[in-house]
């Protein structure tokens, strides 16, 4: 027993006595002369107060000087991560998303008009027949996609000129499969008028008592469509990431440093395109600063985000050049392998933390980008001064992600690749693709990789994920006892919220240890 000092109701006085809080303040843990380099998982937050409910916690927060988002989640723009699905997903959720350039600029393109025309309850790409397609044909259509019911225009394509609907009613009890849709389909379907609501285009569902309603515009040309098994599946998303004037969903897209990206960027901002990331691995280059002098000129409305950076240095240099937002991180992405291959690059915790208290005096918001593998990881970054995280590695995998998924050693899998990876770069060339760019200019001949091409375990939809995601912040700022970010940020200034160092033996006592076996569910 330990004979008593004080008296327990003196112990918060006590406290106030000691001055020097428990911990260390961000400067103290990030003195990279005494610790040198450090990485997420380097280090802990120290607990604070909890005086309110975690669903008390926003998580607003900015992208750009002058994007706000509901949540700090950004997609990679990478070509098994981030294409429309992906990005339409990612804003509904609070988010956005970054849309690769390993494509043509067209095909880009048409990836941010989907993201920009995409209105939640609407199928904008319907699924369409000919009036010659057969029956037989409808039949089968219906086993593989699992849905049936296809509008059938003049000449089989979306858009194009509505002339009927077929449905699995009309063909179902037909013997003669070899007859064209024309001869079964009902010739006058429930339409719309393009620009109804989808609430009035629900109430339009339940008055008919029909199973699709068919939106044309001004030509009877079939624009989308809404379907009743739909109706109870949409959900509200109450954090999308909108234009507050055309009400449409935020996209962002990458571009390289080439001249021919010039062009890229015209069609990507006809297509409506909300913020722009110029994409090269070393962001400080004369390329980069051309590209970004050019864009604000050209593009004055548009918000660039400038990188990738990992020191005060790099960021100056494209602060003084006008951009609105940095990405931070050279090195640290799970399929990254720049720091072994080109020794160039900074442990991720340490260059966020340098690059965002130098910016962040500048009024431009930073993206902690790679080397998130957790929760955890996002709350870090966060608390050292990111304003938002860029994933790659922790969407891969999703039912949004490009890719089919194969199967080997009994796991469900996608591929997940660096872009700087062979397999990448030799998708480059072809049609104006531009991942190459990232890492190589034009003329090399040599490739040289920067990163891996591998696979990664199906983690079901984003749409379960990032709410995950969202809950698991709002807890963890709870536990700090902060409401929100900007609260955090200013705790972590202030020298209110506390750090520890952690050593090699405090990571492996914060992991699972001792178990026989385990099974590691994030969450339902
Ligand atoms: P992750 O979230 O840890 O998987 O990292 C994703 C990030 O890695 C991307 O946003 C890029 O900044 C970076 N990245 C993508 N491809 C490569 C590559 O081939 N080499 C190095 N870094 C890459």
């Amino acid at each position: 027993m330990v004979a008593a000092k004080r008296d327990y109701t003196t112990a918060l006085g006590y406290l106030e006595e000691l001055k020097n809080r428990d911990g260390l303040s961000v400067e103290e843990l990030m003195d990279s002369k005494i610790r040198g380099g450090l990485t997420y998982n380097d280090f802990l937050i120290l607990p604070g107060y909890v005086g309110f409910p975690s669903s008390n916690v926003h998580l607003k927060t900015k992208l750009t000087k002058k994007i706000s988002l509901q949540t700090p989640f950004v997609s990679s723009p990478m070509d098994t991560v981030t294409e429309s699905e992906m990005a339409i997903y990612m804003a509904l959720l609070g988010g956005i998303g970054t849309i690769h350039h390993n494509c043509s600029p067209e095909e880009q393109a048409a990836m941010v008009k989907k993201v920009k025309t995409y209105e939640n309850g609407f199928i904008n790409s319907p699924v369409v027949v000919t009036p010659q397609t057969t029956i037989g044909e409808v039949k089968k259509m219906k086993e593989q996609l699992g849905f049936s019911g296809f509008p059938v225009t003049e000449d089989g394509k979306f858009p194009g000129k509505l002339l009927g609907l077929v449905t699995s009613r009309d063909v179902q009890f037909i013997e003669d499969e070899s007859l064209p849709v024309s001869q079964v389909m009902t010739k006058e379907p429930v339409t719309a008028k393009q620009g109804l609501t989808l609430l009035q285009g629900n109430e339009i569902l339940k008055k008919t008592k029909k199973g699709k309603l068919l939106i044309v515009d001004d030509e009877m040309n079939l624009v989308s469509m809404i379907s009743r098994t739909d109706l109870m599946k949409n959900q509200n998303f109450p954090l999308a990431s909108k234009s507050a004037t055309t009400k449409q969903l935020l996209c962002g897209a990458a571009i390289g440093t080439l001249p021919a990206d010039r062009k890229r960027l015209s069609l990507l901002v006809e297509a409506g395109l909300d913020v722009v990331t110029i994409d090269s691995s070393q962001g400080n280059s004369m390329f980069q600063v051309d590209m970004l002098k050019w864009i604000k000129k050209t593009y004055p409305d548009l918000e660039v985000i400038a990188g990738n950076v990992v020191t005060r240095e790099q960021a100056a240099n494209l602060i003084a050049n006008g951009c609105d937002g940095l990405r931070i991180g050279m090195g640290s992405g799970s399929i990254c392998i720049t720091q072994e291959v080109m020794a160039c690059g900074r442990p991720q915790a340490t260059a966020v933390y340098n690059v965002c208290k130098f910016a962040n005096e500048f009024g431009v918001p930073c993206m902690a980008d790679g080397g998130v593998q957790n929760i955890g990881h996002i709350i870090k970054a966060l608390s050292l001064g990111a304003s938002t995280v860029m994933m790659g590695g922790m969407l891969a995998g999703t039912t949004e992600s490009p890719g089919d998924y194969f199967y080997r050693d009994g796991k469900r899998l996608k591929v997940y690749r660096g872009m700087g990876s062979i397999d990448a770069m030799q998708q480059t060339g072809k049609d104006g693709n531009a991942s190459t760019s990232r890492y190589f200019s034009e003329s090399d001949k040599v490739l040289v990789a920067q990163g891996v091409s591998g696979s990664v375990v199906d983690k079901g939809s984003v749409q379960k994920f990032i709410p995950y995601l969202y809950n698991g912040l709002q807890h963890s700022c709870q536990d700090i006892g902060v409401q929100s970010l900007d609260a955090l940020k200013e705790n972590v200034n202030d020298g209110k919220i506390r750090f520890e160092f952690r050593t090699a033996s405090a990571q492996l006592e914060g992991g699972i240890n001792n178990l026989h076996s385990y099974e590691k569910r994030l969450h339902n």
